[in-house]
């Protein structure tokens, strides 16, 4: 797919107050700086489009942005950040949940994970809440430039193996990294062959 367009629509703490229409959406979500907003750039090859930075917590908000005036990116803030009270960091944001449990324009969420680290059980977590909800979503790792082949092939392996345990099979994952340039038509190619599949046939 091609960009011909990427543009900001709005920020929101408050999911009722998001786009409405049937718009297909995409939404990225991961741990506090696993590189979502950097990403989003990436894909979009928008050096600034979302905000990024090297301190967690950055994006604080539910961000639209429009694409080829055709589908949403929806870039959201990190869970499991420390600086939120101990009994908030035990549940994800409380408007992350509501994001998900509510907008029904949502095609599939993107879950972020560092390539670096062994499989999380916070990020488990949160598969395991998207799972139960019944929202499809699939697995970008991130950082890919920061670790040879063989440690991505490994840190790849760890997480199928460890969610074979639980799940009849391994979502749909993608190895990207956006300092490189990676990845990028991958997933791209996937949003546009999912937008296809819901335009109705003639
Ligand atoms: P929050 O909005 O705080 O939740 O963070 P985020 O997930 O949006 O992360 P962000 O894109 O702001 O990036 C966090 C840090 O990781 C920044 O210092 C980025 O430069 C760095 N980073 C992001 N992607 C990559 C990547 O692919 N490779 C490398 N080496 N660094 C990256
Ligand atoms: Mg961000």
């Amino acid at each position: 797919m091609k960009i011909k367009s990427a543009e900001f629509v709005m920020s929101n703490s408050d999911v009722a107050k998001c786009p409405k229409g049937m718009i297909p959406e995409y939404a990225f979500i991961g741990r506090s700086n696993v590189g979502k907003s950097s990403l989003i750039n990436m894909l979009t090859s928008r050096k600034s489009l979302a905000k990024t930075s090297g301190r967690p917590g950055k994006t604080q908000l539910i961000n639209h942005f429009i694409i080829n005036k055709e589908w949403y990116l929806v870039d959201l803030p990190g869970y499991g950040y420390a600086r939120v009270s101990k009994t908030t960091k035990k549940i994800f944001q409380k408007f992350i949940t509501q994001y998900f449990e509510r907008r029904e324009q949502l095609v599939t969420a993107f879950i972020l994970v560092d390539i670096r680290h062994k499989p999380q059980p916070i990020d488990l977590e949160f598969m395991q809440y998207l799972g139960e909800g019944g929202i499809p979503f699939s697995i970008i790792f991130t950082k890919a430039d920061k670790l040879k082949p063989k440690a991505i092939d490994n840190h790849v392996e760890d997480y199928k193996n460890i969610l074979l345990e639980t799940w009849t099979e391994m979502p749909n994952y993608f190895i990207t990294s956006s300092s490189k340039d990676i990845g990028k038509d991958d997933v791209l190619s996937y949003i546009d062959e999912l937008n296809s599949n819901m335009k109705p046939t003639a």
